[in-house]
């Protein structure tokens, strides 16, 4: 893609092709759903309904950051609240591919239902190049199944409108800017949500845990770069991992969690490079997540690896 205003105008042609009557659009909030879903009510007005999902699975406040968004952004949306459903599909699962497939199935379901009550078949999502390249698309092994790809149950009704599909993220933030989407460069947030940062079984109790972590994580890194410490990274965030530990609390042994802090710099997200952050801003993080989930995590790592042979998320 060259030319933003080019790319704009042949993508909402396209959608009004495409969408002979209404639609869904899914819209998680990212960049990518969010641009999508833009495109979308350029190109269809008010036949284009917006539908937020509230996974359970979401950071911090990310209800209220993506309703304020959506209003900067000019969309109306509805919110649908499914965290029990997600949550439920996802009990006793610990591998990271039946996660993301489950998670995939619970969002079309949830889809198909607001479609039939509007009265369409299609959905539109904000699919990028990467999401089915590494998904398997392309003759590639697939590497993750993205929830908005290989996450669609075969037996599904809806048909994909996916007006991004072959546009990398630097220029689908490029489309954004040009669509006038507030803050084009902010870092992305996978679909799965927590769940992917979560290694092993996904509860309720590990959801939080790894929802303070992140918050921890992002506030701290945001901090660092207010204050001219760091640049921006492209993403930044902890994973709660699998491997109980043994740490010590006052006079007492704890067995708790262990939680890894991944900060990486990329321009696509096809490859990346794990960030060096300054010892002080290391130790600030690893203080307060041990403090704020005290007894809870008691060992903080910081991911040293590169992409590849690592993946930015660590499932
Ligand atoms: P990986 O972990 O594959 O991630 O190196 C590359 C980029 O994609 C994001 N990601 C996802 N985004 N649905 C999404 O919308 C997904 O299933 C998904 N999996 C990973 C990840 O956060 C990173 O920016």
């Amino acid at each position: 893609m060259n030319d933003p205003a080019e790319f704009v105008r042949t993508a909402i042609d396209r959608l009004r092709a495409e969408v002979p009557g209404s639609a869904i659009v899914a819209a998680s909030g990212g960049i990518d759903s969010t641009t999508a879903a833009v495109l979308a009510e350029r190109a269809l007005g008010d036949r284009a309904h917006a539908v937020f999902v509230d996974t359970g699975l979401l950071r911090a406040g990310e209800v209220e950051k993506v309703g304020a968004f959506f209003r900067a952004s000019g969309l109306r949306f509805a919110v649908a609240s499914a965290s029990d459903r997600f949550l439920g599909a996802l009990q006793g699962v610990r591998d990271p591919e039946e996660k993301r497939r489950r998670i995939g199935a619970a969002f079309i379901r949830l889809f198909e239902e607001e479609a039939t009550r509007v009265g369409t078949d299609r959905l539109v999502q904000g699919t990028i190049a990467p999401d089915w390249i590494e998904s398997g698309g392309a003759l590639r092994d697939t590497i993750k199944t993205h929830h908005n790809v290989g996450g669609v149950p075969s037996d599904s009704r809806l048909v994909l409108v996916e007006p991004l599909r072959d546009l990398y993220k630097d220029e689908v933030r490029a489309v954004a800017r040009h669509l006038g989407v507030p803050e084009p460069d902010r870092q992305p947030f996978p679909g799965p949500g927590l769940a992917v940062r979560v290694n092993g079984e996904v509860t309720a109790e590990r959801v939080r845990r790894a929802r303070v972590a992140n918050a921890i994580v992002e506030a701290e890194v945001e901090r660092a770069v207010a204050a001219g410490e760091i640049p921006r990274p492209w993403q930044y965030f902890a994973v709660l991992l699998d491997s109980p530990t043994v740490g010590v609390l006052g006079d007492n042994r704890v067995h708790g969690d262990a939680v890894s802090v991944r900060v990486v710099e990329s321009i696509d997200a096809m490859t990346a490079t794990a960030m060096a952050l300054p010892r002080p801003v290391l130790q600030r993080i690893a203080e307060r997540i041990t403090r704020e989930l005290s007894a809870q995590v008691v060992r903080v790592l910081y991911d040293v690896t590169d992409k590849p042979p690592g993946t930015i998320e660590w499932e």
